[in-house]
């Protein structure tokens, strides 16, 4: 168990503008592989921010302009063994529950390569944007194993068996433009413009309230797993328990008196 501390990461880079809070894996010397150290800074840091009142929404990247993050350290894998590999992949599998479960809205800004683990950090996040220049894939199975943090099991979630097989069996990447068609991507944009855009995309979400943000979150992303019955029911109990909150009443007020909410926030 790695131990770490927020306030001297080595391999991510925490920044707070506002109410965004901005998350970029910062090894680009190795394209933002992700080491153990990496994988228990980000986990620190996605904990920390969960339960931070005053960070209203998520983005996360890569440093440098080449890569997102260029999946799991190869040469971290080329020495496991069956113990360790499923130590491994139960880590960077905690870290993506720990950002799909995150009650902040957390948006990847898929600045270049998302490849392996990286494309499936990305696909843990609740919204994907992509640089027109990135490449996404699971080129696992050309190293003889296969995707070890969710990626089998969130990418056919998302795009369906279809996509999902074709990405994970042949191990080639594909364009933005072509992540777009397939529904892996929510939007792409030019290389330059891609970060201002993800955040403009985060403060729209910040603008809005944020126990209403963390419900909405909670009721799509366990509502996936359950019967349309159940996932209804639950539904229903999360509106009851959003109902007569101080934020319900500040944004229906606000809109009566035609004026902006002013939601609860440290
Ligand atoms: N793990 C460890 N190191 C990695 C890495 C990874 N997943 N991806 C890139 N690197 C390192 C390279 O080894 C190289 O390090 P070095 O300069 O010390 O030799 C450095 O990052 C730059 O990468 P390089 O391969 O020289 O860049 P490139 O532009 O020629 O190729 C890629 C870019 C992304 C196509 C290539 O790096 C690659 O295929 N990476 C592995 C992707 C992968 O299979 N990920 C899934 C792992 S399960």
């Amino acid at each position: 168990d790695m131990s770490v501390d927020l306030n001297s990461l080595q391999n991510v880079q925490l920044v707070r503008e506002g109410h965004l809070a901005i998350v970029t894996v910062n090894r680009p010397a190795k394209l933002n592989a992700l080491d153990g150290q990496t994988i228990a800074e980000l986990d620190a840091v996605f904990a920390a921010l969960d339960g931070d009142a005053s960070c209203g929404a998520i983005v996360l990247t890569g440093a440098g302009e080449k890569a997102f993050i260029a999946g799991a350290d190869i040469s971290v894998l080329a020495k496991q063994g069956v113990l360790d590999g499923s130590d491994n992949a139960r880590a960077g599998q905690q870290l993506t529950l720990r950002i799909e479960n995150n009650r902040k809205p957390v948006l990847a800004a898929i600045n270049g390569f998302a490849l392996g683990g990286g494309l499936e950090m990305a696909l843990a996040c609740d919204v994907r944007f992509a640089a027109k220049t990135a490449k996404l894939g699971l080129p696992e199975v050309s190293l003889g194993i296969i995707p070890g943090y969710g990626g089998t099991q969130r990418l056919a979630r998302l795009c369906g068996t279809g996509t999902a097989l074709q990405l994970i069996l042949t191990g080639d990447p594909v364009t933005a433009d072509e992540a777009l068609r397939v529904g892996l991507v929510n939007g792409v944009f030019e290389p330059g413009e891609l970060l201002a855009q993800v955040k403009a995309i985060a403060l729209k979400m910040v603008s809005r309230g944020p126990l209403a943000l963390a419900m909405a979150k909670q009721a799509v992303r366990r509502g996936v797993h359950l019967s349309m019955q159940d996932g209804l029911a639950l539904e229903a109990d999360l509106f009851g328990a959003i109902s007569s909150t101080a934020e319900m009443k500040e944004g229906m007020a606000a809109f009566l008196e035609k004026r902006k909410p002013s939601w609860l926030r440290a």
